[in-house]
């Protein structure tokens, strides 16, 4: 029996920045930014949308009645919580009218936590075929103004469903993982920006990369040739580039081409979004599916999730019949288009209305958010959502 993933959402907010913009504004080359750092636009996210109100604005794109009857499985993969007790998977079962004989809880490590919950989703849709589970990878990324990290910013929710009889992908092989204590990215709790070592987290990534890579193929009996692609959690593309550079010289320079090429797709949705944190993987993997025109039905694709602190993982997942979703790329392509370009001092603003860490009664300016689902107000230690 196959199992794997269905459907596959996202939604980031409809602000960003032009990272030339940012350069000129912090007295940097762009191609600094546009090149060395890979990036080309930036999701900024305005306070009334936040971890909940992302999940539930790109989950309600692909979640049908028949969805909503066979979930009974909802994991919210994050490290932008909106509360230390109740998780956001709560919020968000509330939001869209799941069915409540379902299980709900939030999971945190870092850039892995959607990886997690993909494969607790796996094995639990592999012991129970007839049921599907809801995976959610969702955060803002901020590293604050002015800073090394601030080109490496972004935000946006991605929602999977897992089924038996996938139609977009199925898990094929036993995944690789390895797990370290290291202190290249974290977030103590009475702060609202991430501590980052940025430079050493550039090295352990690569390192923990190339450690489940050889394991992965080593246990699967698999080597460079048997890919189609390799996509990679994408904290900036140059990461990703970094990574696929590692294990290039172990391919024929024809499919050094193809997997640069394959790469070069995988990392269209990210370079004009930023980083995701934990969804961001499969942001880039979605990318893949919708702008490679050179994929086809059974083709091996692989994937690296990296959360820092540190966990890595890689595993592979082979395409189902019905990867390519016309709908998708229509709504992306539309979604990112409309998006609307904000001056740097504008994203500034926006950036420190960032909701302080007390507690405090204030309406949002929710009637200027076009999103369906928006927070609207903070009342008696409460977050108040509604959608349109
Ligand atoms: P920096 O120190 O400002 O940049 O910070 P730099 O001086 O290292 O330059 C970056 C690159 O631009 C270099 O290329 C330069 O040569 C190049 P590289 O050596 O890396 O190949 N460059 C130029 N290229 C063309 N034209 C120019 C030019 N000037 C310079 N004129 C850094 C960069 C990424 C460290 C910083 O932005 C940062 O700290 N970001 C946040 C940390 C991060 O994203 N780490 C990634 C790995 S950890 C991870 O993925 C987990 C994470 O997602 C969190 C989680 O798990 O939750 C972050």
């Amino acid at each position: 029996m196959k199992v794997g993933i269905d459907k596959i959402g996202f939604y980031s907010p409809n602000k960003y920045i032009d990272m030339v913009d940012l350069a000129n504004a912090r007295n940097e080359d762009p191609n600094k930014y546009l090149i060395g750092i890979g990036q080309k636009k930036q999701a900024v996210i305005p306070n009334t949308q936040d971890v909940v109100t992302m999940a539930a604005n790109a989950s309600q794109k692909i979640i049908n009645e028949d969805d909503k009857k066979s979930i009974d499985l909802i994991i919210f993969g994050t490290e932008t919580g909106v509360d230390n007790s109740k998780s956001a998977a709560i919020y968000l079962q509330n939001l869209l009218n799941l069915n409540a004989s379902a299980r709900a809880f939030e999971i945190k490590q870092a850039c892995y936590g959607a990886t997690a919950g993909l494969q607790m989703a796996k094995e639990y849709v592999t012991n129970h075929p007839d049921k599907k589970a809801l995976v959610i990878g969702a955060d803002i990324a901020r590293y604050g103004l002015n800073t090394p990290g601030e080109v490496t910013q972004g935000g946006g929710a991605i929602s999977m469903i897992v089924s038996s009889d996938p139609s977009i992908a199925s898990f094929d092989g036993e995944s690789a993982f390895h797990s370290d204590d290291i202190m290249d990215f974290w977030r103590p709790l009475y702060r609202t920006e991430a501590v980052v070592d940025g430079h050493y987290s550039n090295n352990v990534y690569v390192d923990f990369f190339k450690n489940t890579w050889d394991k992965y193929n080593q246990m699967n009996g698999l080597s460079i040739n048997d890919y189609k692609a390799i996509t990679f959690h994408l904290p900036y593309v140059k990461m990703g580039i970094k990574g696929l550079r590692a294990v290039l010289p172990e391919a024929s320079e024809l499919k050094q081409e193809e997997l640069k090429n394959e790469f070069n797709v995988s990392k269209i949705y990210s370079e004009n979004i930023g980083n995701l944190y934990t969804g961001s993987l499969y942001l880039s993997f979605l990318s893949l599916i919708n702008n490679s025109n050179d994929l086809k039905t059974g083709d091996r694709i692989g994937l690296f999730s990296y959360g820092s602190g540190a966990q890595g993982e890689f595993f592979s997942m082979k395409l189902e019949r019905s990867f390519k979703n016309n709908y998708s790329i229509e709504e992306i392509d539309s979604m990112m288009n409309s998006r609307k370009k904000l001056t740097i001092s504008e994203y500034e603003t926006i950036f420190n209305q960032w909701l302080p860490i007390k507690n405090i009664n204030m309406e949002l300016d929710w009637k200027s958010d076009d999103a369906e689902f928006f927070l609207k107000e903070l009342k008696d230690n409460q977050r108040i959502y509604d959608h349109k």
